[in-house]
């Protein structure tokens, strides 16, 4: 099997994750956050999780030295030169992902798969204009990266079929459950669950039940694994925000993918779940 050398450009939620899945299978991994402190929070998070493994058996303390020794924390983009494959987990925004691409499509050798976490973002949209479109796809983890096995590949109009059956050989390899995922609005996935989280925000809105009922209706009564509200936490309310956002833009504003009010206050506030210790829920102590 080939031994990649991934670089990783955000190191929150889902690049920190994304990482870890990569040093698992023995790939250097380089891990990139325009913030120092965010870089240490991850490198905190690979320490607490590896440490879990050893407790549970799963590895050594040695081995979980050598990998956690596979992630190099950087803050330069031309690191990542010498890296085969580059994954994307910045923000949802298209013009901040363009410009991360224009520059890696200069940095990275010319034969380095280029892909985006985006949940939602046209992967067409992200590569036009820019130069090696035929370079750029989308590889969609879901949270939490090391849990969850599904990536959906998807590919642009420009992403060519060899780069295609790499990325989705890319998944395999990292032992993840690939599908290949049109370029449409939201994907598959991020599509099927956006009415989870929007009715759940109008039932909040017309004041029928509260947040913690409907969390508590769909675990024991619909057997989801997670309420819409507790899981906007862990997404993030911004993350989620901004995807709902997109996809009700791309759809020509559709009316059953508007986005909600409460949520955009919820953004404006700071209040953005998990990660900044209130959301729905209070995560402070
Ligand atoms: N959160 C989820 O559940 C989830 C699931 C699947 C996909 N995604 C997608 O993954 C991407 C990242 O989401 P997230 O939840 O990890 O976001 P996040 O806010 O937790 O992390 C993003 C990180 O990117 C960093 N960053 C911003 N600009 C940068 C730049 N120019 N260079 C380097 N780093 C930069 C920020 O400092 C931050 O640490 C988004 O496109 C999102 O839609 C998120």
């Amino acid at each position: 099997m080939k031994a990649y050398q991934v670089g990783v450009i955000g190191a929150g939620t889902m690049g920190a994750g994304i990482a870890l899945v990569c040093a698992r299978k023995g790939y250097r991994t380089w891990l990139l956050d325009a913030n120092a402190a965010v870089l240490e929070k991850a490198q905190a998070y690979l320490q607490s999780t590896l440490a879990k493994d050893v407790a549970k058996g799963k590895i050594t303390e040695q081995q979980k030295e050598e990998t956690y020794q596979l992630v190099i924390p950087v803050s330069d983009m031309k690191e990542l030169a010498a890296c085969d494959v580059v994954i994307e987990a910045v923000p949802e925004r298209l013009e901040l992902k363009k410009s991360i691409f224009s520059s890696l499509v200069d940095i990275c050798s010319p034969d380095a798969l280029l892909l985006s976490n985006t949940s939602s973002i046209s992967i067409t949209e992200i590569a036009g204009g820019l130069k090696h479109p035929e370079r750029i796809l989308g590889f969609h983890f879901f949270n939490p990266a090391p849990v969850m096995p599904l990536i959906e590949v998807i590919h642009g109009k420009k992403s060519s079929k060899e780069n295609v059956e790499k990325t989705y050989q890319f998944a395999k390899d990292l032992g993840k459950v690939p599908v290949l995922a049109a370029d449409t609005p939201g994907f598959i996935v991020n599509r099927v669950a956006r009415p989870y989280y929007n009715e759940g925000l109008r039932i909040l809105g017309d004041h029928v039940a509260t947040v913690e009922q409907m969390d508590r209706i769909m675990k024991k009564a619909g057997g989801f694994k997670m309420g819409p509200f507790e899981l906007q936490d862990m997404i993030g309310i911004d993350i989620n925000f901004a995807t709902t956002e997109s996809v009700y833009s791309n759809f020509f504003h559709e009316g059953r993918f508007k986005p909600s009010r409460i949520q955009q206050r919820m953004v404006q506030a700071g209040q953005l779940g998990r990660k900044t210790g209130e959301g729905f829920y209070d995560y402070n102590e």
